[in-house]
């Protein structure tokens, strides 16, 4: 006759050790994979992409005041945006940014341009390969005083983000934007 029992706790020992090895198998997965996003070189990059913006006058309440403009979600009602070939390290490559204003029309960013900005979203060019699938951009975005946002689950807002995911910078700029993902051009 069969033992019952012997065959249940076999047949239980054996899920458990097919259940931990695929576990196993997941984060040896997860760690050879680079983080797509919010890892420390891409924050790292993230806060000198910040200094330099900030030296060339496209970031901070000094930042030169072009014409603002109705936009549209996630990136603020109101918007300005400066674009230009600037110096990060030793690299020099575009940068697009977009000054997100949280005011409820064009005339009230006139009269207090730093009043009413809710985040600095920012597209960077890098060199070829860093994300040829998507066109080599860092995408990075700030709060108003140049610390790096974070989505919901606490990640870093800086690097290719959110890539393969449904939702975030690239998902959406793949999914409006022209060749280049831009989606103003
Ligand atoms: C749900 C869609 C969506 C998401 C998510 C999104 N964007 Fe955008 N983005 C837009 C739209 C639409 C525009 C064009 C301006 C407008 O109409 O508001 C734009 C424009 C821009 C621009 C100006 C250059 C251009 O493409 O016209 C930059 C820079 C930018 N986004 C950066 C980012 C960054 C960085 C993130 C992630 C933190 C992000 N965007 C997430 C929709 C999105």
């Amino acid at each position: 006759m069969l033992n019952w029992k012997a065959v249940a706790s076999a047949a239980l020992a054996g899920v458990v050790v097919l259940v931990v090895g695929q576990t196993v198998v997941a984060q040896d997965k997860m760690k050879s994979m680079p983080m797509a996003f919010g890892g420390s070189s891409d924050v790292a990059f993230a806060k000198q992409l910040w200094s330099s913006m900030r030296n060339y006058l496209l970031v901070g309440e000094k930042r030169i005041n072009v014409q603002p403009f109705e936009g549209n979600e996630p990136h603020g009602a109101i918007q300005q945006v400066l674009e230009r070939e600037i110096k990060v390290g030793k690299r020099s490559g575009r940068v697009i940014v977009k000054v997100n204003h949280m005011a409820k029309d064009v005339k009230s960013v006139y009269a207090e341009p730093n009043k009413f900005i809710g985040a600095y979203t920012v597209m960077f060019k890098k060199p070829a390969g860093y994300d040829p699938e998507n066109k080599d951009w860092f995408w990075a975005k700030y709060k108003p005083n140049g610390e790096i946002d974070t989505n919901p689950m606490g990640m870093k807002l800086a690097g290719r983000v959110a890539k393969g995911m449904d939702e975030g910078c690239i998902a959406c700029h793949r999914a409006i934007g022209g060749d280049d993902l831009e989606i103003l051009r």
